[in-house]
Formats: structure tokens, sequence, C-alpha cells
């Protein structure tokens, strides 16, 4: 059966542990799985702007042997002058595997219910799995095991990174916190899956309001912009109501004192975090933003041999 990627809990608790331990060892071993090698091909969409997005895809298709090709927004028929489902069905003819990022996510499940080959969001208005894979991979060389840590993620807790923090966490048996304000707050049905993931793991999920009880203590603390891609027409209205949320030295003294930053950037030190959080000694973004190779590679070669 072809295996996918749309949303972070399309992996069981197994699976995840199994694709964090092969990004490990191929950050270890780069070059050690080549699924990829003849060169095959693989095909990554951009509707939205990306610099890791894309040159992680294309380095670690390139790494495990493969050819990237890599379609930006108006360059395909796809989705506008070609059904998804008709363009998936031709590239499962082509290509290996299909990355793409884009708005809407119920494109990205057209894609994958009429592709043969894996496909990967690379960024949908709903989830970001990928980054998650990375931010885990992350936290773990820092911490260790990852189930029972807690993390916790402020601001827009309703976009994709709030979603994916619920389900991807939950899924490692971590404790997450997301607060936002009242009207940027993660969908109903997200949380109650993260719920349902965390009873088994022996994680757990809070939403709040309070930045400050979020961080308390926490292990990790995490952010995002504020004003997510498609949203940039709200961007004087969220400036002016997340300021509560922006990561100062101040609140993240009150997470656990070897507590680590995480932000999965684009960064804007004037809104979200401040530069001597961002650029302190806290801060592994730059491993964080590595890890987007490692992850990634680890997944698609993951993904190839489950859909053999
Ligand atoms: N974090 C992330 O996905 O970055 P890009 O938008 O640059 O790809
Ligand atoms: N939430 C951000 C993530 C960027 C990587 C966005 O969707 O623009």
């Amino acid at each position: 059966m072809t295996r996918h990627f749309l949303r972070d809990d399309d992996l069981s608790p197994a699976e995840q542990r199994e694709v964090l331990e092969l990004a490990a060892r191929l950050k270890r071993e780069p070059f050690s799985e080549r699924p990829l090698e003849g060169p095959r091909s693989a095909a990554v969409f951009f509707d939205k702007t990306s610099t890791r997005t894309r040159f992680s895809f294309a380095a670690g298709i390139s790494e495990l042997g493969g050819a990237p090709i890599i379609v930006n927004a108006g360059e395909a028929q796809l989705g506008v002058k070609e059904s998804i489902a008709d363009t998936s069905r031709v590239l499962s003819r082509m290509v290996s595997l299909v990355a793409w990022r884009t708005f809407a996510h119920a494109g990205l499940e057209e894609m994958a219910s009429n592709s043969s080959v894996p496909v990967i969001n690379a960024l949908s208005d709903d989830f970001h799995p990928c980054q998650i894979l990375a931010d885990l991979q992350t936290i773990r060389e820092q911490k260790g095991e990852l189930a029972g840590l807690t993390a916790a993620y402020l601001g827009d807790a309703g976009n994709n990174m709030g979603h994916s923090y619920l389900l991807g966490f939950a899924t490692a048996g971590m404790h997450i916190r997301i607060a936002g304000p009242e009207g940027y707050h993660p969908r109903a049905d997200i949380v109650a899956d993260a719920e349902r993931i965390a009873a088994r793991t022996g994680g757990s999920v809070t939403i709040l309001t309070d930045p400050a009880e979020a961080v308390s203590g926490a292990d990790a603390v995490i952010t995002d912009t504020w004003v997510s891609m498609g949203h940039e027409s709200e961007k004087a209205e969220r400036v002016a109501t997340f300021g509560p949320y922006r990561v100062t030295a101040e609140l993240m003294s009150l997470a656990a004192a070897d507590a680590v930053f995480l932000h999965c950037l684009p960064a804007y030190r004037e809104f979200e975090v401040a530069p001597e959080v961002i650029d302190g000694p806290q801060s592994v973004v730059w491993d964080e933003a590595e890890n987007r190779v490692h992850a990634q590679k680890a997944l698609m070669a993951w993904l190839l041999k489950e859909s053999e």
C-alpha cells in the first residue's frame, strides 16, 4: 500500500520513532540510504514561497541518489488547467514521489488519493508535518528521550504549526501546551485528535491563552510568525493582538533553566521573538533548520520502503 505523509498523525508513534532513528543515522552517515539511485525523479511543487523546504527537499532528494524536479506556482497545469487528480495520475507514471507546498489541505488529499507514489505535505494552510519531524529530531539531540518532555508553543495557535505541534508532539508522548489569543486557537477536531493520541502515548494537550502559564517550567519554547503566508492582509490586526506572546528573555526565564528555543523560520525579530532569545545561547534554530534535510531524507526513504 502506498504511504503518504499529509498530517503528523499519518505516522504512528512507533513509525515516528523509526523515522527519527533513521534521521539521526542519516545525519551521521548522509549517503547510507540511496532509495532513489538511478537517478529516479521526485517532484516538489511550491504554491507558496520557501527557502528551507525548497533546499532541504532538493538537497535531500539528491543525497538519496535521485533527481529533484522543482516546480513553482504558475509553472504547471496543476489545479488550474488540469484537475489535481489527473495531474496525480500522470505524476505516478513519471516520478517516485511528490512533495507539495500549497494552500488548501484538501488539495493534498486529492493528490494522495489518486497517487500510486508517496505524497508529502511540504506545508498546507492546516499542517507543516515535515517541520515537526525536524523539530523532534532537534529536541531529541538536546534532551534525549522525547516522551515526557513539555513544550510550549506561543502565538498563532490556530495556524499550520500550532496544529502540527499538537499532533506530532502528542505522537511523541510529549506534553504540548499551546497558547494564543482568543480567536486564534487550534481547530477543535485537531485538538480532539491530539488528545486521543496523547491518551495512548502518555502525553498531554493543554490549550491556553496565558503565555506565562504555557512557558512555566517548559523544556522547549517555540513560536512562529504571527502572519502566515496567505494572511498578509491581516498583518496590522495580528501585530496588535499577538504582542503579549512575543518570546522575550523575561518569558524564557519562566521556562526550565535548560530550556531550548525553536522557531521554524523565517523569523521576525521585531515581532514574535526578541533578538536576545533567537540569537542567544538557548536557541537551537540553526540545528532545527539543518535537520529539515536529515528528517525529510529519513521520511522519504521510509515512505518509499513502506510503499514497495
Ligand atoms: N520553515 C520553513 O518551512 O521554511 P521555508 O518557508 O523557508 O521553507
Ligand atoms: N506558519 C508559517 C510557517 C512558515 C514556514 C506560514 O504558513 O507561513
